[in-house]
């Protein structure tokens, strides 16, 4: 394990090798942000939004938590929502879960593991609208399943935002993505779920759904 002081040096070798391929990186993204993109993903360490799309720092503006949730009553993650919406103007929100989620695994499993029990309660909702279908899916690949199965709960959430909702409503291009990534491929699973408008939600949730059971 690198020490602070090692990681203080590895990042000032990176930014020497950034500088040496362009000298202007740092000067020219000091001065504005323009991402296309907010990625709204897992806090897990193995799942960072730029290296796993391989892009740059400026290009994606970017909302972690456990478990990748999108809350009505979660300030930081609208205020995030907000930001990037109104502000930055992003064309693209893509809320990216993971396989082999410990958070959808410990909802899954009903594990107790203190105050994140209260956060994880809301997959517990997710497992109690979607029992039936997750009946039907092996042991061994539901928590897989319920991984898929929160990211499109949570797009819904996103799609059902007045952050959202305004943007659409003003004309603004405004696509939700539901994706999930591959801790043993390091690929990025498309879960057909590409919301552009709000009366367009319905159909792609149940596209999505329809997915899952046929892949299952
Ligand atoms: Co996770």
């Amino acid at each position: 394990m690198a020490s602070p002081t090692e990681l203080l040096e590895s990042n000032r070798r990176w930014s020497e090798a950034v500088r040496a391929q362009d000298p202007g990186f740092f000067a020219r993204l000091s001065k504005q942000q323009t991402p296309r993109y907010l990625w709204i993903g897992c806090s897990d360490s193995r799942v960072p939004a730029n290296q796993i799309l391989g892009i740059d720092p400026g290009e994606v503006f970017v909302h972690r938590n456990i478990s990748n949730l999108v809350l009505h009553s979660d300030m930081n993650c609208l205020s995030v929502m907000q930001f990037a919406v109104d502000v930055l103007k992003v064309e693209h929100i893509m809320v990216t879960g993971h396989y082999g989620c410990g958070g959808v695994g410990a909802a899954l499993e009903g594990k107790r593991l203190g105050l994140i029990d209260n956060w994880l309660r809301y997959i517990g909702d997710t497992i109690e609208r979607h029992r039936p279908m997750l009946g039907t899916v092996a042991p061994g690949f539901r928590h897989d399943r319920l991984c898929e199965l929160n990211v499109i709960e949570q797009v819904a959430n996103a799609c059902h935002t007045t952050i959202v909702r305004d943007a659409w409503e003003r004309g603004q291009p405004l696509t939700v993505h539901a994706w999930c990534y591959g801790l043993s491929d390091g690929r990025i699973h498309d879960l057909g779920m590409d919301i552009t408008r709000f009366d367009g939600l319905p159909e792609g949730y149940a596209q999505a759904l329809a997915n899952l059971s046929a892949a299952a």
